[in-house]
């Protein structure tokens, strides 16, 4: 299925400030990022953006759920720091303000050629949403005249940052949503049986319909990480549920346990395509790592079957462990969680629709 949607190859960037939303919501420990992939998947845009004359570049992204209030914790300053890092021969600049004079004048100070990271977006409750106003104020202070999406995880939000926006600005897709999603795309379009899907991570909400939506799809759904530990119930026998937890010293479940790991093992083994989205376990702690470990290398060691890893903390994960054992493989690491999952499973994302079509003139 070919790539329905324009592209930065598909519009005039030079002399004009470019406004790309990307998705900065990395893995955070401690004060630190603990890993960048999403950060890195978004230089190739905006390189290209550059390289192509581009005035100025005006980054937007959201970390966490604030919930409309500052939250030191979740500023975006880190990230702006980590880009420079990756960029070492452009200028990388941090605004604070996300809109209003404060905003605008980081915009004019940032000499041409140079790229500015605004304030975590959820510090205003507009942005969730979708307040055009919000929009508005953001391309008053930025002066953007194109908008760029190049946030793959983020797609299926409908927000300011992905949906109004596109109402004022030509909108088109950036390289990674445009590499993703057509991936993805071809994955899932006629996927070698049995395919099992893999389901952990902390967002219980969002993934309870999610494993109603893949029992239709899949022909077998595994439920860990969290929303097994809060006791889930299968309502379909194609679904196995993590039956043990290992748990910290308050009773905790944080991780799955061995008897789990051995079951979920075996439904890797005799499966063809393997869909993977959540860490089964706080991963963030040393402790309990093993149940994603354990996943990780039997699905990276399967060479019978499609395996596509999915999450900014899956993912994270997964190209840590990649680093040091050079055996393993996956055929897709997707940065995108929810909207991964949600692509895979059939269901639209606004974000995408909200971008131009490719015969759309
Ligand atoms: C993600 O990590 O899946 C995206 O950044 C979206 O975050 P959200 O689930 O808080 O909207």
């Amino acid at each position: 299925m070919a790539f329905k949607k324009k592209t930065i190859q598909d519009i005039d960037l030079a002399g004009k400030v470019v406004l790309i939303r990307v998705d900065y919501n990395v893995p955070m420990n401690n004060g630190q990022i603990v890993n960048d992939m999403r950060i890195s998947a978004s230089l190739s845009t905006i390189r290209y953006a550059l390289d192509q004359g581009a005035k100025k570049v005006i980054l937007i992204s959201h970390m966490g759920r604030p919930k409309g209030t500052f939250v030191p914790e979740l500023s975006l300053a880190l990230c702006a720091k980590r880009l420079g890092e990756l960029m070492p021969d452009k200028v990388v600049r941090f605004s604070k303000m996300i809109y209003g004079p404060d905003a605008k004048a980081a915009v004019d100070d940032l000499p041409d050629g140079g790229v500015l990271l605004l304030e975590n977006l959820r510090f205003v409750p507009l942005e969730e949403e979708n307040s055009t106003n919000l929009a508005r104020e953001i391309v008053l202070a930025t002066g953007a005249q194109v908008f760029v999406q190049d946030g793959f995880s983020i797609l299926h939000r409908e927000q300011s940052s992905t949906v109004a926006i596109t109402r004022l600005l030509p909108s088109v897709a950036g390289f990674l949503v445009e590499q993703e999603v057509s991936k993805l795309q071809k994955a899932i379009e006629n996927p070698e049986r049995p395919l099992l899907v893999i389901i952990g991570g902390a967002k219980v909400e969002d993934k309870a319909p999610l494993i109603d939506r893949f029992v239709l799809i899949a022909d077998n759904v595994a439920v860990a990480g969290k929303i097994a530990a809060d006791g889930y119930q299968a309502k379909s026998p194609k679904v196995y549920v993590a039956e043990d937890f290992v748990s910290d010293e308050n009773g905790n479940k944080l991780d799955i346990g061995e008897k789990s790991v051995a079951k979920i093992t075996e439904l890797i083994s005799q499966a063809k395509t393997i869909i993977w989205n959540g860490t089964l376990g706080a991963v963030e702690d040393d402790r309990f790592i093993k149940g994603s470990e354990a996943i990780a290398n039997a699905m990276g060691n399967n060479r019978n079957a499609m395996t596509i890893v999915g999450g900014g903390d899956t993912a994270g994960f997964v190209s840590g462990m990649l680093e040091k054992d050079h055996v393993l493989a996956f055929d897709l690491v997707s940065t995108g969680g929810g909207a991964c999952l949600e692509l895979l499973a059939g269901k639209p994302l606004p974000g995408l629709d909200a971008l131009q079509d490719k015969e759309q003139e």
